[in-house]
Parts: structure tokens; C-alpha cells; sequence
């Protein structure tokens, strides 16, 4: 079920996804994280785009595994600093598949939902992506790298992340949750997109179980049951017993189009199509996994 002593090393581990990481992998295995914005007593400071320093620190540290997890996740500053974005979402990781292969250990790198067009409703681990911005290319082409070079190549396609809580969710909950602190009693919601929300916690386990079970690959990983933000908005209102209190006017994509620029698809709804076929989907539904984050995470 799960996989135990032994080392693993976590880049880019100071993120919202990184925290559920080192919560999970830490009960029965020895960690090293680092990150570029050392924001816990856990992490090293490491910016991974030094390739030497990498390397240094990854073989020092000697892992079973490379967790390369880190990057830039602003789908707006990757258009803005498009060599950037290339470098820390892309050549990185073409760095983490040369230390694979050095150790030879499995490389564990995430991917997103972004990387399809949006022109189907629902994507299955097999449909072609066709990524439409600096982000969403940046990374289908860590995802490529990977799955063509590393040692033992895992990809995991997560969709719209839940987690973090209040300091290092940069997502969609807790935007809302901060319009709502500030006393909004209307909430502009597009409702032109949809996607499936992806619980860090659960995102974690279920890599867990992948890894024990030794197939490696590619994998959509994300919550069962599909969704549109307007959904996500009503169900967080519904948790927190706010639906009377405040209301949703839904708007196209056009209305924040200043502040999100970057192009974003349709859809990305991803189905564990794989996961469900090899009786490993243990990602429950999003509703359940969107009020175990908000009890726990927010007081309102
Ligand atoms: N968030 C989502 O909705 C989402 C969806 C699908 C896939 N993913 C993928 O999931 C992974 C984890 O992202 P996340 O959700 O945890 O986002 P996050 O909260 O933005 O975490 C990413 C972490 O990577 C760090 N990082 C960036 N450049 C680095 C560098 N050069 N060296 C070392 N660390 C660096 C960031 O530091 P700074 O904060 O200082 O930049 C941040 O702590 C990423 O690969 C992302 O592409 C995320």
C-alpha cells in the first residue's frame, strides 16, 4: 500500500502540493526537501535551475527516489518570463532525469490538466495534449522529458489543486475564501470553465500507492466527479453556510481577462482513466475532499 525507509528527495517542496508531500512521505520514510523560498524548518534552500547545486545536493543526499515537484505555477508570470518558465518548468526537470538515471531511481515529476486544448469535455491518460500557453507547454514538455529519459519515469496530471490552507494555497479556494473575509456578499464567477479539483492529500496517497505498486508511467490523478468553478463557489458557500448570505453572478472568462491573460482551455477534466483500470483510483469524490480542506484548513 504504501512505500516505507526509504530515502526520498523532494525539489521545489515549498508549495501548496510539497506540504501534503512531506506530511505524508515523512511518516515511514526518510526525507530531504528543499525549495528556493525556504518557508519551513524542513526545507533547504535550493533553486534547482543550478544545475551543479542540484546535482551536488541530490547526490550527496544519495535518494531511492527524486520527487521533482517544484515550479512556477503562475500561469501569468510564465507568459510574462517566458525563458524563465522554460528553464525551471522544462530544463530542470530535463536535470532531475540526469540524476535519475546517475542513481538509477524513479523520478517523480507532476503535470497538469492544462496541457489538453480544451476541445473535448473530459480527457482520458491517453489523449494527445496540445498545450495552449507558456505554462501548459513548459510543462508537456517536463512530462515528455521524463517519460523518455529519466530511469523509471512516474508523471502524475493533477487538475485544480486543493490544499495548502490559508498561507500556500495561491488557487482558485482560497481567493475565494479572501473575497469572503473581506465581507464580498457577491462573487463574480466565470462560468466558462470547467475542470476536477484534485486534493493534495488524497493526490499524495495515491502516488504512494502507485509507486509500491512499481508502475511507472503517466497518470491523470485527480478527484473523482466533475465540476465548473461556479460548482466549486456554490459548494464552498454550502459548506461554510454562506449560500444565503452571499450570491454568484456568473460571468464569461472576458470579465478577469486583464488580471488572467494567460490562455486557459475550456476544459480540463480529467478522468483516472488508467488508475481505474489497474483498480488503483483511491482519489475520492470533491465534495468530500472540498469540505474535509475547508473545515480543517479555514475559520470563517
Ligand atoms: N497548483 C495547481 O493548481 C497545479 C495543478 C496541476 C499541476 N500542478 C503542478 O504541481 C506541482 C506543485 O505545484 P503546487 O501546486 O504545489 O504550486 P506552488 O504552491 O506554486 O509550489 C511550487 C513550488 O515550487 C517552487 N519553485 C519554483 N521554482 C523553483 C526553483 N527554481 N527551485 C526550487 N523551487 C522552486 C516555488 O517556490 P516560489 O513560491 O518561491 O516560486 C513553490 O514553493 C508543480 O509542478 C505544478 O506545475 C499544480
Amino acid at each position: 500500500m504504501a512505500i516505507k525507509n526509504k530515502k526520498i528527495y523532494i525539489a521545489g517542496a515549498g508549495g501548496m502540493l510539497g506540504h501534503a508531500f512531506y506530511e505524508h512521505f515523512k511518516k515511514n520514510n526518510h526525507l530531504e526537501c528543499s525549495d528556493k523560498d525556504k518557508n519551513e524548518h524542513w526545507l533547504k534552500e535550493l533553486d534547482f535551475t543550478f544545475t551543479d547545486k542540484y546535482f551536488e545536493e541530490v547526490k550527496n543526499f544519495n535518494p531511492d527516489y527524486l520527487f521533482h515537484i517544484g515550479a512556477i505555477t503562475s500561469l501569468e508570470e510564465c507568459e510574462l518570463n517566458q525563458d524563465l518558465a522554460y528553464k525551471t518548468n522544462y530544463l530542470a526537470v530535463e536535470d532531475a532525469c540526469k540524476l535519475s538515471n546517475y542513481l538509477k531511481i524513479p523520478l517523480i515529476y507532476i503535470s497538469t490538466a492544462g496541457i489538453f486544448d480544451g476541445k473535448k469535455d473530459f480527457y482520458n491518460d491517453w489523449d494527445l495534449p496540445n498545450p495552449l500557453g507558456v505554462y501548459a507547454h513548459s510543462k508537456f514538455l517536463g512530462e515528455q522529458t521524463v517519460i523518455n529519459n529519466a530511469h523509471q519515469p512516474y508523471v502524475f496530471r493533477a487538475g485544480w489543486m486543493m490544499g495548502g490552507g490559508p498561507e500556500k494555497d495561491k488557487k482558485f479556494i482560497n481567493k475565494i475564501i479572501k473575497q469572503i473575509k473581506e465581507g464580498v456578499t457577491t462573487l463574480n464567477i466565470v462560468n466558462d470553465k470547467f475542470g476536477t479539483p484534485t486534493y493534495t492529500h488524497d493526490f499524495v496517497k495515491n502516488i504512494d500507492l502507485v509507486l509500491d505498486n512499481e508502475l511507472c508511467g503517466i497518470y491523470n490523478l485527480v478527484c473523482e466527479g466533475v465540476t465548473s468553478r461556479a460548482d466549486v463557489t456554490e459548494e464552498i458557500l454550502k459548506v461554510l453556510k454562506l449560500s444565503k448570505k452571499i450570491s454568484i453572478n456568473l460571468v464569461n472568462s472576458d470579465y478577469f481577462k486583464k488580471e488572467y491573460f494567460a490562455p486557459r482551455p475550456y476544459s480540463e477534466r480529467l478522468i483516472n482513466k488508467k488508475l481505474s483500470l489497474r483498480n488503483l483510483n483511491i482519489m475520492r469524490d470533491w465534495k468530500v475532499c472540498l469540505s474535509e480542506y475547508l473545515k480543517t484548513n479555514f475559520k470563517i
